[in-house]
């Protein structure tokens, strides 16, 4: 137990210790370096009282001065709210008043003081003495207030005087450092409970809502972890659903190989030129298949280079369009580029120009027999935007987030049917790619046909040659 709760107690019990010392070397610091009456606040009112009061008692009619009896009475009838004590001479206190033990001591201490001094004994404070002559002789007068009022000296006081108050004291601090550590300790223990769940294999783990929403490291690092976890299980979910997807593509290709292999080897050597054509075809789909799914992986793996230099992209559009237009007169369609500003990107040229040209390629593919597949380039603010648009079926509007899927396409009975040979990874990679670029792709019905839309932030280093 104590093993598992190793960093509760560390931290516990180096809080308490620290507090404990921080409070017993101050109680000695204030007992061993400060004079209680050095830092009493009222001791400037004190001294002008004793001196008041001298004065008066220096002026006093000789029998008033004698009836010393009535001496306390008179000094608190004048709204004074210390005690006055006069000696004689000989020490005799005058009065019927008898003064306190440590008024003794401090008058023999003091009686022949030439200057006011101030103490502060068994919780009193002393002041004194205020010298007077009356008729030839001398007497001496003090002040005694019951309780010095200063903060600090009375927690002195109390430290010194009552060893159960510091006992108090101890347990007060302790139940707070149990308070704060506990306070500490919980969210870690929470964060490593989660840690250890998503080792089980349980991602979607996520720390409680008590955590994350602390405004302390300890809430940004609940945070991080959430948003940590999140991306994990979205990118492993992700990874078996493409696996998944993989292998499925794979298999309809072998399957159909399968089957014209067994035709061939039944029609023996000579009649089979259908089937080996059709295995070859199969083989030369499974190769580009295959080769789209490399380029994907290599993409999610943030190795392509993306962001590697810069390029003018006109200039890109302008080769791209040209190559795209060669392939599609052979099915008697156009690539136009209708209007293009120069401007350059960061991005590496191949991921780049592939990205496109998986979009040019679509826009040929679904565009109506003779048709014409437009592509425009502008810039607006600080991004390029790319617009490819062709006259074909569009997408239904339901599908229009989705085509952007690794694997997806439109489903059978839509009129834009996938190409026979599509993979449906085209798509996908010319979204990865764009978005390694910092930009954004979108795809929208032009009706007629489809408009996809590419921004590309432009480069900072624009005006470089
Ligand atoms: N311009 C378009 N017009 C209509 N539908 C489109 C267009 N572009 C894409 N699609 C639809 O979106 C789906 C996904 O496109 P994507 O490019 O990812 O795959 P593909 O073209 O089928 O295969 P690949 O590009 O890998 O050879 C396509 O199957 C098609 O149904
Ligand atoms: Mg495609």
């Amino acid at each position: 137990m104590v093993r598992h709760n190793r960093l509760f107690w560390k931290i516990f019990f180096w809080f308490w210790l620290s507090m404990v010392s921080v409070m017993v070397s101050l109680t000695f610091a204030l007992s061993v370096l400060v004079d209680p009456a050095d830092i009493l606040p009222e001791r400037r009112a004190l001294f002008r009282e004793l001196e008041t009061v001298g004065r008066v008692l220096e002026r006093l009619p000789g029998d008033r001065f004698e009836a010393l009896d009535t001496l306390t009475s008179w000094h608190a009838s004048r709204g004074f709210r210390n005690t006055l004590y006069v000696f004689d001479g000989a020490g005799r206190p005058l009065g019927v008043r008898e003064p306190p033990g440590s008024l003794r001591d401090f008058f023999r201490e003091t009686r022949d003081a030439t200057e006011y001094r101030m103490a502060v004994r068994d919780g009193q404070v002393l002041l004194g003495p205020y010298r007077l002559e009356r008729e030839g002789a001398e007497y001496l007068a003090y002040l005694v207030k019951s309780k010095p009022t200063h903060m600090l000296h009375k927690l002195w006081r109390l430290i010194s005087h009552e060893p159960s108050v510091f006992l108090v004291l101890l347990a007060v601090s302790g139940a707070l450092c149990f308070i704060l550590t506990a306070y500490l300790v919980a969210p870690i223990r929470e964060l490593r409970a989660a840690v250890r769940r998503i080792n089980e294999g349980q991602l979607d783990t996520a720390v409680s809502a008590a955590v994350v929403s602390r405004r302390d490291e300890i809430g940004q690092l609940g945070q991080d972890f959430n948003r940590m976890a999140g991306r994990l299980n979205r990118l492993v979910s992700a990874q078996q659903r493409l696996l998944r997807d993989v292998s499925h593509e794979l298999r309809s290709p072998l399957t159909r190989m399968s089957i014209a292999l067994g035709l061939a080897r039944r029609k023996g050597a000579g009649g089979a030129e259908g089937e080996h054509e059709r295995i070859e075809q199969e083989i030369s789909r499974l190769d580009g298949l295959i080769g789209q799914i490399l380029q994907w992986s290599r993409l999610n793996d943030g190795g392509a280079g993306a962001g590697a230099g810069t390029l003018e992209l006109s200039g890109l559009l302008a080769q791209l369009v040209d190559d795209a237009d060669f392939e599609a007169r052979a099915a008697g369609k156009r690539v136009r580029l209708t209007q293009s500003e120069t401007c350059r990107i960061d991005a590496a040229e191949p991921v780049l120009a592939s990205a496109l040209e998986n979009i040019v390629r679509n826009g040929i593919r679904h565009a109506p027999a003779a048709g014409e597949v437009e592509v425009r380039q502008r810039v607006a603010g600080s991004r390029a935007v790319i617009e490819v648009r062709d006259c074909g079926p569009g997408v239904p509007e339901e599908h229009l987030a989705s085509i952007f899927e690794p694997f997806f396409r439109i489903p059978e009975p839509s009129v834009s049917a996938p190409a026979p040979n599509g993979s449906g990874l085209g798509l996908a990679i010319a979204k990865r790619a764009v978005e390694m670029c910092g930009g954004t792709v979108r795809a929208e019905n032009a009706a007629p046909g489809l408009r996809v839309v590419v921004m590309l932030p432009l480069s900072a280093k624009a005006s470089a040659p």
